[in-house]
């Protein structure tokens, strides 16, 4: 008593934890398939039973037969395991060439710096010079030059057309020039000046625009402030300004008449010739640095009227400076940008305008003479360049997501399949428990997910090596690989466990592998076109990318991003790519990145496992919440039901006593005990609601095979599915060998064999194949497991001719019912159930097959359903009619015969103006003889039985054929199939006869 109350305690004590966590489906996880409650249960149950072998097979054997089917599985699949392993190879290939053909195409002369054949030497051979001079626009960027040439430096100066003048907005600013010049094109340009002292400012304006220019000073162009309109270039190699139509200026405070001069520009060895022309400049004094800004502003170029430009020379802000204090802060537009795209370009005119104001302010101080000249602007020498874009760098992150995700969809459709097909649900019936089937599952996609990142990681790393060109596969080799392995792992696992939770949405392989592609391409796309433009958008908040990472999908191309970003550095400095120790660094999102994705690994995990508890399982598991939760320490069988008393039942009448006493008593010697069984479908779209098994009483004890016949939709399958877990009854319940099948499904399912009405078979496994795996996961081993599936075989008569070792998607259809006979039969269940298993087989099968569930019934229970009264009458010791939801009675087949038939059929066929004759003679015989049917001229009429002696009935009719023209005749005993039709008939009356 002690003991049982330490046990009830533990027991208390496990269901409360599990009431706190709800983590009841890990806790069973954790246990294996059944729990130690469970367990104590079956063994005080089993106890009683004369033959109990508890036939339920471990964790590990179950695992293992899973195991071995998937191996078995993947090597029929190894053409497409190829063909997915070769995936990151090909698409690493596609870089390759996409980028070796950026290469060659940039690599075309055109594009690379000019040549030309000259005679240098004069030997009358010419060698090949390649330099600038002999280039156009296109090549001018790959030359080496060695000694770059010598500008003069420029100012900006605005186009005439853009130079400030009044205009309506700007008329504040009432001393600007006045508009009427710009149809002459000969605005002056403005010089904005404000400081803390104006005389200062003025004096210094003064200086700034000379009255004349002096080209022919020994100080070059040195002394002229040159400027230009022409766009600002990037470097220094090639002034624009210089080949451009517009012209170079020169800024004076007056220009004369003749103010346009040609000078001559050395530029290496050659001059370039140049018109220039004046510009008148002035200076303009504001108070403020701010109405500097404001005028600024109100001038830029808005809409799409570009008369209103208002541009300005240059804008200087003399702040506290003094003669001995010089500060000044310099406006100048950034922003001028090159004709065709928005590349913004250098400053490259921006010295020419400190220089100028320095200058101007050391001769106010030193005197006119001083001068600090600005000779000239070059660029640094360099040496011959490639032009070159990083495909592979640029398109990396997409591609690898590519890679990556499309394991999303393989592992869906993998799981959808054997959901589809129904498969997920045989294996449970014949034994297969969720722990196992989870963990072999979870590990076997585990197992090729790390193969193919393995490949993909290699391969990459591989071509990285040997192909220096692609850049962007050095993204493999320069980052720590352990912290790929780490982030890969970590992706994969959650890829994993959303896969299971995603799989419960779909039914359909092909909906889930057009969504699941959906999903991949779309996150490769959206990655590239938006994550990763707010990634690099330095203003957009840093949460909301958290928050976007916590799409898995973003988690990976946020991860693949940043190891392509550090690679992309690292080839480009020459250092290593992403360090263990740059987690810690703000840019990269590498750290929170991988606990978003161990957070969500470990949510989506048990989500997707308890989801999977609740949805796709039977019935066990289906309310298997609330048996974890309702704390039921003592398991008895249940006392039935106070609906029990009802006297609904009439000629059923002695079989419910006969339950009702063996629940009662508990008797385990019935294989099958269902108690007032019923199952009623809720009312849907306005329909009443369906009652398909009302209160449902039966006992079948072990070696009877019970036939249950019936009219479609009387409810055969909706009870053979509460028998194998697939429905959970609406009330009442059955116990097979003791165990409750709302509650035991897992332990009924040790000893239970199923032969579905649909062959749920795997395409690609053979039959032996198949049998393998159901024998191992009834625990089956070594040579009994070979010897059984062999004895299997041989009485389905798959074995001869190889056809054992076909794969069964091309077996015929009697093939496949054959075998799964042989696989519900396999393991010795004790229990088996069989949906029309006779179904399109040919005669000669069909004996054999007959010849099967004979043999096999003699130490178990068969329940079968069927529409051939044949079978039926061949195989059933017992039969039941099963019509509108209950059965309308219970017998063998003699008994059936003599209770429902009782008569004789007697058929004749005379011709039509004789049917009344027939009719007499019929009377004669039997006075209570009733009419079946007439079709003209052929009359069946029934006789009762103890009313007629076949002799009389011969004699009549040989009489009879005296008199009149008999065709045919007939008298037969009644059919099971007449009792069939008789019960269907008065049970459902209406249903027959529309
Ligand atoms: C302003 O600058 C002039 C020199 O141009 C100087 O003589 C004068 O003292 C300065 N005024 C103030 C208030 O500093
Ligand atoms: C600056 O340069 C751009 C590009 O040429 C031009 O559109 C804009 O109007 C200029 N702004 C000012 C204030 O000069």
């Amino acid at each position: 008593m002690m003991h049982m109350e330490g046990i009830h305690i533990t027991v208390q004590a496990k269901s409360i934890l599990s009431k706190i966590l709800l983590l009841a489906p890990v806790l069973n996880l954790i246990n294996g398939v059944r729990s130690e409650r469970e367990r104590e249960r079956e063994r005080e149950r089993g106890a009683s039973m004369a033959d109990s072998t508890d036939g339920s097979s471990s964790f590990w054997t179950q695992a293992n037969a899973l195991f071995r089917k998937n191996l078995t599985f993947q090597r029929r699949n190894f053409k497409t395991n190829l063909r997915l392993v070769l995936f990151p190879v090909f698409l690493c290939l596609l870089l390759v060439s996409l980028q070796y053909l950026v290469n060659i195409e940039l690599d075309k002369p055109s594009l690379k710096c000019g040549c030309t054949c000259i005679d240098q030497d004069g030997d009358g051979e010419c060698e090949r010079v390649c330099g600038i001079e002999y280039s156009d626009l296109d090549q001018v960027a790959t030359c080496s030059i060695p000694s770059p040439p010598e500008w003069p430096p420029l100012l900006q100066v605005p186009a005439p057309q853009y130079r400030a003048v009044r205009t309506d907005r700007l008329l504040s600013f009432g001393d600007l020039p006045n508009d009427s010049c710009t149809s002459t094109g000969s605005c002056p340009t403005t010089v904005l000046m404000t400081g803390n002292n104006q005389s200062l400012g003025e004096n210094l304006a003064r200086n700034m625009f000379p009255g004349s220019s002096n080209f022919n000073s020994s100080n070059g162009l040195a002394d002229v402030v040159l400027g230009s309109a022409s766009e600002t270039p990037v470097s220094n190699i090639l002034e624009p300004a210089f080949f451009s139509s517009l012209p170079v200026y020169y800024v004076q405070s007056q220009c004369q008449a003749n103010s346009t001069f040609s000078i001559s520009v050395p530029v290496g060895s050659t001059k370039v010739e140049k018109e220039i022309r004046c510009v008148q400049g002035q200076h303009l004094w504001r108070n403020r640095s701010s109405d500097i800004n404001n005028e600024l502003y109100a001038g830029y170029k808005s809409g799409n009227s570009e008369k209103k430009i208002n541009e300005i020379l240059a804008g200087y802000d003399f702040m506290n400076s003094n003669v001995s204090n010089y500060n000044v802060i310099v406006w100048y537009n950034s922003t001028y940008k090159n004709d065709s795209g928005n590349i913004p370009l250098g400053l490259v005119r921006v010295p020419r305008s400190i220089n100028w104001v320095s200058n101007v302010f050391l001769q106010l101080l030193l005197g006119p003479s001083t001068q600090m000249l600005f000779d000239f602007v070059k660029e640094m020498p360099k040496p011959e360049t490639k032009l070159r874009l990083d495909f592979s760098s640029l398109l990396g992150p997409l591609f690898f997501t590519w890679v990556i995700l499309q394991l999303f969809p393989i592992i869906l459709t993998a799981l959808v399949y054997e959901k589809q097909r129904n498969l997920r649900i045989m294996m449970k019936m014949h034994g297969l428990g969720d722990g196992p089937y989870l963990m072999i599952s979870y590990a076997y996609f585990l197992a090729i997910s790390l193969v193919y990142i393995f490949c993909f990681v290699v391969f990459g790393s591989v071509i990285a090596n040997a192909l220096h060109f692609i850049a962007g596969l050095k993204f493999f080799t320069l980052n720590d690989y352990s912290i790929q392995f780490v982030f890969y792992f970590i992706y994969i696992n959650l890829q994993i466990s959303l896969a299971f939770l995603v799989a419960a949405l779909f039914s359909n392989v092909k909906t889930a592998a057009v969504v699941g592609y959906i999903i991949v391409f779309a996150t490769g796309l959206v990655g590239v076109g938006f994550f990763q433009f707010f990634l690099e958008a330095a203003s957009f908040p840093k949460h909301w990318i958290v928050v976007m990472d916590l799409y898995p999908g973003f988690s990976l191309y946020r991860g693949l991003y940043d190891f392509s970003q550090y690679a992309f550095t690292g080839n480009y400095m020459g250092t290593s790519g992403m360090r263990w120790g740059d987690l810690t660094d703000d840019h990269n999102g590498m750290g929170h990145v991988l606990i978003t994705m161990i957070v969500e690994w470990v949510v989506v995990f048990f989500t997707a496992y308890y989801i999977d508890q609740v949805l796709t399982s039977g019935s066990g598991a289906r309310n298997f919440f609330w048996h974890n939760l309702k704390s039921k320490p003592s398991s008895s069988f249940r006392k039935p039901s106070s609906s029990f008393k009802k006297p609904s039942l009439q000629r059923k009448g002695s079989k419910r006593v006969r339950v009702e006493q063996l629940v009662v008593e508990q008797d385990t010697s019935h294989a099958v005990v269902c108690d007032n069984l019923k199952k009623v479908y809720p009312g849907r779209d306005g329909n009443p609601e369906k009652i398909a098994v009302r209160g449902l009483s039966l006992a079948l004890s072990q070696g009877e095979c019970f036939g249950m016949l019936g009219p479609n939709g009387a409810g055969k399958t909706s009870f053979i599915n509460m028998m194998i877990g697939l429905l959970k009854p609406s009330s009442g319940t059955a116990y097979v060998r003791g165990l409750d099948i709302t509650s035991d499904m897992d332990g009924i399912y040790a000893n239970m064999g199923v032969c579905p009405q649909h062959d749920l078979l795997w395409e690609s496994l053979t039959g032996r194949e198949h049998l393998l795996f159901y024998g191992r996961l009834k625990n089956l081993k070594g040579t009994a497991l070979t010897q059984a599936v062999e004895e299997s075989l041989k009485s389905v008569n798959l074995f001869n001719g190889g056809v054992a070792d076909k794969q069964s998607g091309k077996y015929s259809g009697g093939m496949k019912r054959r075998l799964s006979v042989a696989i519900s039969l396999i393991g010795d269940p004790k229990v088996v159930y069989m949906d029309e298993p006779s179904t399109g087989l040919d005669p000669a099968s069909r004996n054999n097959l007959w010849n099967v569930v004979k043999r096999a019934k003699q130490n178990r229970a068969i329940i079968l359903t069927t529409h051939s009264m044949e079978e039926a009458e061949h195989l059933c010791d017992r039969l039941g009619i099963f019509v509108d939801g209950s059965l309308q009675c219970v017998g063998n087949p003699n008994e059936l015969k003599g209770r429902y038939g009782g008569s004789y059929v007697f058929t004749m066929t005379t011709s039509s103006n004789h049917e009344a004759n027939v009719e007499n003679l019929v009377k004669g015989l039997s006075p209570d003889a009733k009419k079946i049917y007439e079709i003209s001229g052929t009359q069946k009429f029934e006789m009762p039985k103890e009313a007629i002696k076949i002799a009389d009935v011969f004699r009549a009719v040989e009489n009879a054929k005296s008199r009149f023209d008999v065709q045919a005749w007939g008298l037969a005993d009644t059919t099971l199939e007449d009792v069939f039709i008789k019960v269907a008939q008065e049970a459902q009356p209406l249903d027959v006869l529309s």
